[in-house]
């Protein structure tokens, strides 16, 4: 998508169609929109979209008149939505050539930033595979505004490289596991890295094996496919202090439960169980361009979970790189394993703060639902820091207790240091709580986005599918650190 910014009079801009919001409760009237809003018929209720033909005196074809709700709720995140809503609108419209107006007061650098992301977000669609040319694309978005501001150009570019990361995570999170392996994820971690000029390094068996990464490697054990652990570096040219921030993504590529296999009902979603690793590459893509002051390493362990004939039996018992031992008592709580080695091994390189993103657990969905990320941490600060950035980005998180209690209550084994599954109760804790085990005392946040990197219903705003959730969040966290 051709993205811009132009400078002229609203009633000048020359597009299939111009996006004006109209807020709840204010009286202006515009572009020959008489009448309507006092019939009720435009209330300027959030996402209501009304769409003019040939309203006198503007040169675009059509006015969108987009919905932005009550001005005292509105933020940039609310404009990325509403632009998102308003473009799959006009494209399903095939409308081509798309605007939108902001008044002097909404063009902050932030809107517009927002407002691009929205653009390309909305567009995305997740039919790689159809074979049709029937598919509806914009071909352009310009965000027009009366005058030029210095930092207008600087804000679509980066609205850009975000949104167009977040999408990248979104075309893998849908690849299908036969065309999305581990050794598939590798390459395309490599071929990000190449094109952005970050360091990619892939550890094979082998090199995991002599690492002692044999949490990982009880879980890869039964596919055919190989494991691969991928380590991609962001560095600053003049780091600021000592952080470095690690990130760490769940990759199992396909997780059909292993030998505690899942029901068929509902298995073929398990190709997104590499929404977690997805993230952090996307992240890393948008870090390359945006260059945030501390150094950042993802770190993101693939896997597929299949219970072939060499696959791990639950009763088996595994020791991680931490040296923990782990009775193996559910083979489908797999992600805990891979990430256990993964967390470990992000300490020793180094990292100072840990953020990790992982589908992990059913529980966090029925705890959550799918509107709130579960976040759980080991420290304050830091829980601060990444709840902070959420908001910013409108990606919505609800922090859930951390606290040993849940450990020495649910999850003990009687034959190893740790069980990988607690009882019934209180899921996505316990497994939370497993993690920190490998985590120690390295300030670290869970995001358990099993509920949330998923849409399982098209939204005026968004397609059905991967969201790319919590991408956007990590970003501003390592822009924002000070
Ligand atoms: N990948 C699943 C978690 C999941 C469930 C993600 C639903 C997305 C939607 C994870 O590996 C898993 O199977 N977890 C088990 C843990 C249980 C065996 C303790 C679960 O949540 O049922
Ligand atoms: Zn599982
Ligand atoms: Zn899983």
């Amino acid at each position: 998508m051709n993205i811009s910014i132009d400078n002229k009079p609203l009633a000048e801009v020359d597009a299939d169609a111009v996006i004006v919001l109209c807020f709840e409760g204010r009286k202006e009237q515009r572009f020959g929109a008489d009448g309507l809003f006092e019939s009720g018929e435009v209330a300027g209720k959030s996402l209501e979209l009304t769409l003019l033909h040939h309203p006198p005196g503007v040169a675009a074809r059509r006015v969108l008149l987009a919905g932005a709700g009550k001005p005292e709720k509105w933020n940039s995140a609310e404009l990325r939505k509403l632009v998102a809503a308003a473009i799959r609108h006009l494209k399903s419209k095939s409308l081509k050539r798309a605007s939108l107006w902001l008044d002097a007061g909404e063009a902050t650098p932030d809107s517009i930033c927002a407002a691009v992301e929205g653009a390309i977000l909305g567009d995305f669609e997740p039919d790689r595979y159809k074979t049709g040319n029937d598919k509806k694309t914009l071909e352009s978005f310009t965000v027009v505004t009366a005058s030029p501001a210095a930092s207008q150009q600087a804000a679509a570019s980066q609205g850009r490289v975000i949104a167009e990361s977040q999408n990248f995570v979104r075309t893998l999170v849908n690849e299908p596991g036969n065309r999305l392996t581990p050794a598939r994820v590798a390459e395309a971690a490599r071929g990000m890295a190449a094109e952005c000029g970050l360091e990619c390094e892939v550890l094979d068996r082998a090199q995991m094996e002599s690492l002692g990464m044999g949490a990982l490697l009880g879980v890869a054990q039964g596919s055919a496919e190989p494991p691969a652990f991928i380590v991609v570096r962001y560095r600053p040219t003049q780091p600021a202090g000592s952080v470095h921030l690690g990130l760490v993504g769940k990759g199992v590529t396909f997780d059909t439960g292993g030998i505690s296999i899942k029901p068929a009902d509902g298995m073929e979603k398990m190709k997104y169980d590499m929404a977690g690793g997805a993230t952090m590459l996307g992240a890393m893509r948008a870090l390359s361009q945006l260059r945030p002051a501390i150094p950042v390493t993802a770190f993101v362990p693939c896997v597929e979970n299949m219970p072939g004939s060499r696959a791990q039996r639950p009763g088996d018992i595994v020791t991680a790189m931490s040296g923990k031992t782990i009775e193996v008592i559910n083979t489908d709580a797999e992600g805990r394993l891979i990430l256990a080695d993964a967390l470990t091994y992000a300490r020793k390189q180094g990292c100072t703060h840990l953020v990790d993103a992982a589908t992990l657990t059913g529980a966090i969905v029925v705890a959550l639902g799918h509107l709130n990320v579960g976040l759980f941490a080991s420290d304050d600060a830091l829980r601060d820091r990444v709840l902070a950035a959420a908001k910013t980005e409108g990606e919505r998180m609800w922090p859930m207790p951390v606290e040993d209690d849940y450990k020495e209550t649910y999850l003990k084994s009687a034959f190893a240091d740790l069980p990988n599954v607690g009882g019934r109760w209180g899921g996505s804790i316990t497994a939370a709580m497993f993690l920190k085990e490998f985590a120690e005392d390295t300030p670290w946040v869970h995001l358990d986005i099993a509920g949330t990197a998923w849409i399982d219903d098209a939204k005026p705003f968004t397609a059905k599918g991967p969201s790319g959730v919590p991408m956007r969040t990590l970003v501003r966290l390592a822009m924002d650190w000070r």
